[in-house]
């Protein structure tokens, strides 16, 4: 069974590191993007999590023959305790590779539920798209309160891209975001860097034909979560009596 492969080689690359479950101090911790462009802000703040995601892009294939992106979902791990190591740089393709040899067949469901009894220590939550708080629309939601915490439903963030550029490495790899928090108390901000996949096939150029299904796109990143006031989720490891003092 693919999930049964795709475990040992994830867990394997997070082992690296002594006593990893989550919450490692990211305190001068910095996303790099490239030098040469100005629409994705640089952060102000040490990220509250480093998330490397497996999921998959989903687009349509339009009456004129051209895709449309209409959804994603993801997974979250943490890949918090990892930075600074020198297995760090090469997470998203570890994690692409994994997901990418995984059968066609094995949806990203049964990774989640195969992963369920890591829930608090490895995976952090899901990505997802939700209807817009403003009611029009969809927008993106990354949503701990089924995994790392439990029990706290306002553990969410729904935000809004405030920039994009072309991944650096190029097609097929989605583009690198920034967002801002519309909802939610997860964090106030979210990247997404550190593309691998994602894209349709020949995105931009070739057609699809018109009125064949909907494809989805497998992709792997990081995520990156920061908080204006830190503290709040800041804690991975075992926080109940944390937020049994700090969170209403
Ligand atoms: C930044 O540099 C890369 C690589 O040289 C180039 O592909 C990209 O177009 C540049 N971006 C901007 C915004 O100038
Ligand atoms: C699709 O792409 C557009 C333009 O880049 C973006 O505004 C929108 O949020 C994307 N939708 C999804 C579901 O990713
Ligand atoms: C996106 O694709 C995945 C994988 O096929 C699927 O599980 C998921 O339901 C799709 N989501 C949407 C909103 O279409
Ligand atoms: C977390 O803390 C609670 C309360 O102190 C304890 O019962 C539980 O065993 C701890 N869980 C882990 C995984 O350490």
């Amino acid at each position: 069974m693919f999930a049964l492969t795709i475990l040992p080689l994830l867990l394997s690359a997070v082992s690296a590191v002594p006593n990893r479950a989550g919450g490692c101090d990211l305190s001068g911790a910095t996303i790099s993007l490239p030098s040469n462009q100005t629409l994705l802000v640089t952060p102000s703040h040490d990220p509250s999590y480093i998330a490397v995601a497996i999921g998959t892009q989903n687009y349509t294939c339009g009456s004129t023959g051209t895709y449309t992106n209409v959804s994603a979902v993801a997974e979250l791990f943490d890949a918090s305790c990892l930075y600074g190591t020198p297995e760090f740089a090469s997470l998203q393709e570890l994690a692409y590779t994994v997901w990418k040899l995984a059968p066609p067949a094995v949806p990203i469901s049964e990774v989640i539920q195969f992963l369920q009894p890591f829930h608090a220590s490895f995976v952090l939550g899901q990505h997802f798209f939700v209807t817009s708080p403003s009611g029009t629309g969809i927008s993106p939601r990354w949503d701990f309160s089924s995994a790392a915490l439990v029990g706290h439903p306002d553990a969410y963030v729904i935000a809004a891209r405030a920039g994009d550029i072309p991944a650096p490495t190029g097609s097929p790899d989605v583009d690198w975001l920034g967002l801002n928090e519309v909802e939610g108390n997860l964090a106030t901000q979210v990247f997404r860097v550190n593309t691998v996949g994602g894209l349709p096939p020949a995105f931009g150029f070739l057609w699809c034909t018109a009125g064949s299904p909907p494809i989805a796109v497998k992709y792997a990143s990081m995520y990156c979560k920061r908080l204006l006031v830190p503290s709040r989720y800041s804690c991975l490891l075992n926080c109940s009596g944390l937020f049994g003092s700090s969170v209403q």
